[in-house]
């Protein structure tokens, strides 16, 4: 399934009033992965209440210990405070970068915007190098607005 077909499934998965926002959050991240083969993590991860930190919501893929990333560290806290787009083709070439598991050979992170504000984020870890394009770039940017809908 493509982009533009998983698109409408997004919207439906997202607009479902009888699970829980985090449930459909997650299923979205089921979604993702089931259908596009270079994703194998795929999370959401927002600002943690007041503080300088992002927390990790929910994810699929093979678990992790960051739950908690600070403003600035890694690919996502470094989202956090530049509020742009993040495509990494091969995470050894990073410095600030935190590795989840050393099969990750590439990581896109889109930022999450409500009312204008950064507010969270959707992180891709690629076992695959260097497969993420604009098209991945502007469909993480649909799904994105779609969640921030309803949060
Ligand atoms: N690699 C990320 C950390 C989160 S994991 O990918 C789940 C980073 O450098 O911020």
């Amino acid at each position: 399934m493509g982009f533009e077909d998983l698109k409408p499934e997004v919207k439906n998965i997202l607009q479902n009033e009888n699970k829980t926002v985090t449930d459909r959050l997650n299923t979205v991240c089921q979604l993702l992965k089931d259908h596009i083969e270079y994703y194998d993590w795929v999370g959401f991860y927002f600002k943690n209440g007041d503080k300088k930190e992002l927390k990790l919501r929910t994810y699929v893929g093979e678990e992790t210990e960051h739950d908690i990333i600070p403003f600035g560290k890694g690919i996502c806290g470094q989202v956090a405070l530049s509020n742009e787009n993040f495509v990494v083709p091969d995470v050894n070439a990073q410095d600030n970068y935190i590795a989840c598991s050393f099969t990750v050979k590439s990581e896109i992170v889109i930022p999450l915007f409500k009312n204008g504000e950064n507010i969270g984020q959707i992180d891709i870890d690629s076992e695959t190098p260097d497969p993420f394009t604009e098209a991945d770039e502007r469909f993480l940017e649909y799904v994105n607005l779609e969640v921030a809908k309803i949060l």
